[in-house]
């Protein structure tokens, strides 16, 4: 029996993938649909299908406290997926959004990865929805060192940095880009990288994933206020196909470890002349 667990499923990507999981697992399997709301979490359940039996949690990923107890009370888990994200309004000044989204996104990603990296079991996969936008070419080049090569520590504090920065108005003059969403994903990408380097021999070894995908242009209601044109998006159902085909594989290319991947392959972290 395998167990998978997925943050922020309620609804969009996350809701997508619990259902492509139950769909593909097997009827002694568990997917757990966790999200922060009581009814919408129990709503979602009622409403999803699949082979898999599905089970809704409570989880309210900015609460670590709740992260380390899930994790405790599980055990052992096959597949975890750190999806959790929070709206952000476009026109709403960075400084009145920057704490709920980062909360979400970064400290929320980061307390699943430290609370869940032990309790995987070999051949587990370790999976954080970030994005494309989440490499170092979305900001400037005096910025990448200090997400380069950096321990998970490091991208804590490198993220408080920003959010501090980001209140105090001295962002912009750091060259920190005005869209929280891009510091945010490099972020997440990097905390990734950080945990990745740690574990490596030991997860390549019995084949275990720690990585971060990208789903691609999705209409949900965090991309929705964001962009105009829609006409190439994919449905929440078509972007989890290939990070279900990642997270269910009996074996992943060794070259994908730690590394952000979108539909298979490596989106690279640093630009081509830089690497
Ligand atoms: N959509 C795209 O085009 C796109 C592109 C690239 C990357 N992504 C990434 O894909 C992931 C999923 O995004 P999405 O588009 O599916 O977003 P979404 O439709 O807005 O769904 C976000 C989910 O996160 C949940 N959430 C918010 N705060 C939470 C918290 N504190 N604890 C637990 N869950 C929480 C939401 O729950 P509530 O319903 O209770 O708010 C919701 O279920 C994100 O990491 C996003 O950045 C999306």
């Amino acid at each position: 029996m395998r167990t998978a667990l997925i943050t922020g499923a309620n609804q969009g990507i996350g809701y997508a993938l619990v259902e492509e999981l139950a769909n593909r697992m097997n009827p002694e399997d568990l997917v757990l649909l966790t999200g922060r709301n009581p009814e919408r979490v129990a709503a979602a359940v009622a409403q999803v299908g699949g082979r898999a039996r599905v089970e809704g949690r409570v989880l309210d990923v900015t609460d670590a406290e709740a992260v380390w107890r899930l994790a405790g009370e599980l055990g052992g888990v096959d597949i975890v997926v750190s999806n959790a994200v929070g709206p952000l309004e476009p026109g709403k000044a960075a400084g009145e959004q920057v704490d709920g989204f980062v909360d979400v996104a970064n400290l929320g990603a980061q307390y699943m990865l430290r609370a869940f990296g032990p309790v995987l079991r070999p051949g587990g996969r370790l999976i954080v929805v970030a994005s494309s936008l989440g490499t170092l070419a979305q900001l400037p080049e005096g910025l990448w060192g200090r997400f380069d090569g950096a321990s998970l520590d490091d991208v804590e504090k490198v993220v408080e940095e920003w959010r501090t920065a980001v209140h105090d108005g001295t962002a912009a003059a750091a060259g920190w880009p005005e869209w929280i969403n891009l510091p945010s994903k490099v972020a997440q990408v990097a905390a990734v990288r950080a945990v990745a380097a740690e574990r490596r021999t030991t997860d390549l070894a019995n084949g275990t994933l720690v990585a971060s995908v990208c789903p691609g242009l999705v209409d949900t209601r965090a991309s929705r206020p964001w962009f105009d044109d829609f006409s190439q998006a994919k449905s929440p159902a078509e972007a989890v196909r290939p990070i279900a085909d990642l997270t269910l594989a009996d074996h992943v290319a060794p070259e994908l470890y730690g590394e952000l991947i979108r539909d298979g392959r490596i989106v690279a972290w640093k630009p081509t002349a830089a690497r």
